[in-house]
């Protein structure tokens, strides 16, 4: 087959894999003609429009969403290569995921291994992906150093693992998407499309590590002997391509000085969880923002630009923005958003499910998580069985440890008389006395991010303390049938002709003339 071209170059040559050891990375931010060639052949070419999922069904299968038009965009570039090692990747590395969207891969964990324990394994972390997964040989990498630093430098992995140069730490991070818990929102309002699909996350784009690294203020004193003084933010570029708007970039984002500035809270890790970082977290290298949404944490870094302004880049400063309620298509602009960076205090129910059938004798027992970034951590976590009047807390013994910088899971059984549906929701409280607003409304906004109010899901209470309860439950299970089979019919009457007759008789349904 021959390969395809543009003005008679084949497009390997003009969107070449430069390094040696770096599969699927392309240079775009230093190469502008690049970028316009690449500009000019996706003029020419038609796409996949993104498909509608917030006022259609969402598709009950799995992958759930498919992401035609970013796979048409590397094809269009002779790049359909990155888009089949990555998934090639997925199924390595992450094959019992909630496969979101398959390209750029965004997965969800499943609910029972949210649940697993305060770390999340590696295999179940969630990943939301703004391109194809880069696969860099350590040996061959090196992250460079530049823009307003002092000594502009490249450090080898090698260099970075040297504790003799730079001292090493730990810390057990919760990473959550900015899209987490984003379903609740499309389900009261549709909001915001984008081209790259804004996941219809569930509950499970949150998970928690232990990462293993250095700290990045420390690196940048050691190595590159500091800022210059008018340094304000430090960009970081990863090697994956990411298109917006028919332009194509490496992945950038920043972070004020400020944040860095504090040697705990920013981090360049390779360790997730005392095991290499997998290929699809960012192997060999990525970044580790704690308390700000899980954009900002760069995977595959290859490059720190201390900057005197944010990125430029799309992901900084035209995504990730938060629109309240008044701003919509109608006059929405990148200014008119403000720049999403610290994590609100939210929390989820992740059992039971919603829409369960509960049979319980009094009690029901419910676990979740629970999470704020910003520099808190997590304080009290109240469940309210009736919709948000009356609250219970999770006694401090049923929360796992106290993070400074991660979620903390819990459990409780909350006391419940009432039978049918019942509304059942969790709120916490952080160590700034934030908490979350009651109700999805309170907290909409048009790019459906930072989805922070009360996780409210419905139950079907059945209450076998009750006499009338417990006997019918006994006569199901005699005739097969099943209580949680809510909405299957009973297949016998419901009571004895006899039982009604003397009922009917004794509380006449006619009054009386
Ligand atoms: N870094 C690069 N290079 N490319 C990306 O697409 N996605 C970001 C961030 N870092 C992204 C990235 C987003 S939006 C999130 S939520 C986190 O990575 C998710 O990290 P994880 O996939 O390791 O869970």
């Amino acid at each position: 087959m021959t390969e395809p071209t543009y003005q008679g170059k084949p497009l390997s040559q003009l969107f070449p894999e430069e390094r040696a050891g770096w599969k699927g990375y392309i240079e775009w931010e230093d190469c502008p003609e690049r970028k316009a060639i690449g500009r000019e052949i996706l003029k020419t070419k038609k796409f996949t429009p993104s498909p509608e999922f917030q006022l259609a069904p969402i598709p009950d299968t799995n992958p759930v969403l498919i992401g035609w038009r970013y796979k048409e965009y590397h094809e269009a570039l002779g790049l359909k290569h990155i888009v089949d090692h990555s998934w090639e990747i997925v199924q390595k590395e992450k094959p019992d995921m909630i496969h979101l969207l398959d390209f750029p891969y965004n997965g969800e964990t499943r609910r029972d291994k949210l649940m697993e324990g305060k770390i999340t394994d590696n295999k179940y972390h969630f990943i939301r992906n703004h391109g194809g997964v880069p696969e860099i040989d350590e040996d061959a990498f090196e992250l460079e150093f530049g823009g307003l630093v002092n000594k502009p430098c490249n450090l080898t992995m090698k260099d970075l693992k040297d504790p003799n140069k730079f001292p090493q730490m730990e810390l057990t991070v919760t990473l959550q998407c900015s899209g987490t818990r984003r379903i609740e929102q499309i389900k009261e309002y549709p909001g915001e499309g984008d081209e790259l699909i804004q996941a219809p996350w569930g509950e499970g784009a949150i998970g928690t590590a232990v990462y293993r690294g250095v700290s990045l203020k420390k690196v940048l004193k050691i190595a590159c002997g500091g800022l210059k003084p008018e340094a304000q933010h430090l960009e970081f570029i990863g090697a994956d391509t990411y298109f917006k708007k028919l332009n194509i970039f490496n992945y950038a984002v920043s972070v004020p000085w400020r944040k860095v500035r504090n040697a705990e809270e920013v981090i360049l890790a390779w360790e997730m969880n005392g095991k290499p970082l997998p290929k699809i977290h960012g192997y060999p290298l990525r970044v580790v923002v704690t308390g700000y949404i899980g954009a900002r944490s760069a995977k595959w870094v290859y490059k720190i630009n201390a900057l005197a302004e944010p990125s430029m880049g799309p992901v900084q400063s035209q995504e990730y923005l938060y629109y309240t309620p008044q701003i919509g298509k109608h006059n929405v602009k990148y200014s008119n958003g403000f720049s999403i960076q610290n994590m609100p205090v939210s929390s989820a129910i992740i059992f039971p499910l919603d829409k369960k059938v509960i049979v319980h004798a009094g009690k029901i027992a419910m676990q979740g998580w629970s999470y704020s970034g910003g520099g808190n951590w997590v304080e009290r976590v109240e469940v309210s069985p009736d919709g948000g009047h009356t609250w219970w807390a999770v006694p401090q013994e049923q929360l796992t440890q106290k993070h400074y910088h991660a979620w903390r899971l819990w459990q409780v059984e909350v006391p419940v008389e009432a039978e049918g549906w019942i509304e059942v929701c969790v709120r916490t409280w952080d160590s700034s006395n934030n908490t979350e607003p009651t109700f999805v409304r309170s907290a909409w906004n048009w790019g459906l991010h930072v989805t922070s109010s009360a996780h409210r899901i419905k139950l079907y209470s059945v209450n076998t303390t009750r006499p009338e309860t417990a006997k019918r439950l006994a006569w199901l299970e005699e005739h097969g049938e099943r209580i949680e089979d809510l909405t299957v019919p009973i297949k016998e009457g419901l009571e004895p002709l006899d039982e009604y007759l003397a009922t009917v008789r004794k509380f006449p349904r006619e009054p009386e003339s």
